[in-house]
Parts: structure tokens; sequence; C-alpha cells
């Protein structure tokens, strides 16, 4: 898999700490990013893990990046994306040639979009949680592979509150790709299952293939 990352990278580590163990079924081959100088890339190379980044900045406009950005990806030849705290979105350039997965800090389809956390909390929402989809062409819209809920405290602030998120959403990650290796996939229309069968993608949009 290529993981993609704008900042911290914790769920990345935890994803390249998963993969040490050949067990777990699945190697991450690189790590890119939006961003430079990004402690997250930092992590990732100190882990030496393969890293590129592709700076949004550097491009006359989104649609440039996407096929900047799906050029670097496509070079690691990999069987999947993961989206694991990047906050771009891919568009068909990166979607049409790759299978992507994506982590949100809430539960879909509540509060989707780049402010997720605060959203949850300005709505004063006593659970929220975490979201593993697969990625489509809208915004945090598509297929929900797994979803954990996590207990909104008196007192939480954006950060506290993101933390306890990400504690939870690291094990999840975690897990899930692990499986999505192990055990494959079916899509079917909005509902995802782990394990292989003949019939089942019945949207090619959502994913390439069934693995
Ligand atoms: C994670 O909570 C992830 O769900 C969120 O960014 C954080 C990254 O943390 N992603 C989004 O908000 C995407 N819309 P990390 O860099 O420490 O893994």
């Amino acid at each position: 898999m290529v993981v993609l990352i704008s900042g911290t990278g914790s769920n990345m580590s935890a994803l390249v700490e998963a993969a040490r163990d050949p067990a777990y079924g699945a190697e991450v081959v690189a790590v890119g990013s939006d961003r430079r100088g990004t402690r997250g890339i930092e992590r990732a190379e100190a882990a030496g893990v393969s890293a590129f980044v592709v700076p949004f900045r550097d491009y006359a406009d989104r649609f440039e990046w996407n096929r900047a950005m799906a050029e670097a990806i496509s070079a690691h030849e990999p069987d999947l994306v993961v989206s694991a705290g990047f906050m771009r979105i891919l568009g068909p350039a990166v979607l049409q040639r790759h299978t992507a997965v994506n982590i949100h800090p809430a539960l879909l389809p509540s509060f989707p979009g780049a402010h997720a956390v605060r959203d949850a909390l300005a709505h004063g929402v006593r659970i929220t949680g975490t979201t593993i989809h697969f990625l489509d062409e809208g915004v945090d819209s598509g297929p929900i592979i797994d979803q954990v809920a996590v207990p909104v405290e008196d007192g939480d602030d954006e950060s506290s509150l993101h933390e306890r998120i990400k504690t939870v959403e690291r094990r999840m990650l975690v897990d899930t790709v692990g499986r999505l290796a192990r055990e494959g996939w079916t899509v079917d229309g909005r509902h995802v299952r782990f394990g292989r069968t003949e019939h089942s993608v019945t949207d090619a949009s959502d994913t390439k293939e069934n693995r």
C-alpha cells in the first residue's frame, strides 16, 4: 500500500509498525504527502520507508496536482492507497487508477469535511467516532467499511476529543487494512463485506476489482 498523509502521521506509523510482521499481509511501499517538512514524512523516513511529496502549491490547479499525485503513487504500484490524515481531495486521476480507503474522525455521514471533530463538538453530540470507507469522488461519501464509536466527555475540547478518537482510529485502521489485505473485500452498492465472491462488485467506481 501507499499511505497518504498531510501532518503528524500517527496512523501511518501504526500501519508501518503492524506491517513489519509478515503475517499482517500487507506492506507499506511508500508514504506520500501534499506538504513538505511534515512530522509524518520525517517519521516515514526514520522508519526506513520510501517517502515522496507532491506539494499542492507547486501546481497551477488541483487537476494538475492530482495528475502529478497519480504519477507519484503509481510509480510504487500499490494494490491499495490509504488516506490516513490526508487533507486533500483525491480526484479521478488518482481514483480511476487506484482503490483507496480513507479514515475520517467522525461517524459518517455525520460531520464530513476538514473539521469533523470541531463540528461534532459544536453540534453537541454525546457520541462521535471514526469511520474507514472506500474513497469515491465525493467528500467522505464512499461505502463504509467499519466505524467505531467514541464518547464525548464533559469538558472535552477539540484536541482532547481528537486524541481520544485517534487512539481508537489507529486500532481500527490497522485491523481493517489487514483484513482487506488478507481476506479481500466485496462491495455491493453501499455495502462492504470482507471476503471474495465471484460476482459482487456491482459499482465499479467503488473499487477497481474484487481482490
Ligand atoms: C486523523 O484523525 C484522521 O482521521 C484525520 O486526520 C487525523 C490525522 O492524524 N483525517 C481527516 O480529518 C480527513 N478529513 P495523524 O496524522 O496523527 O494520523
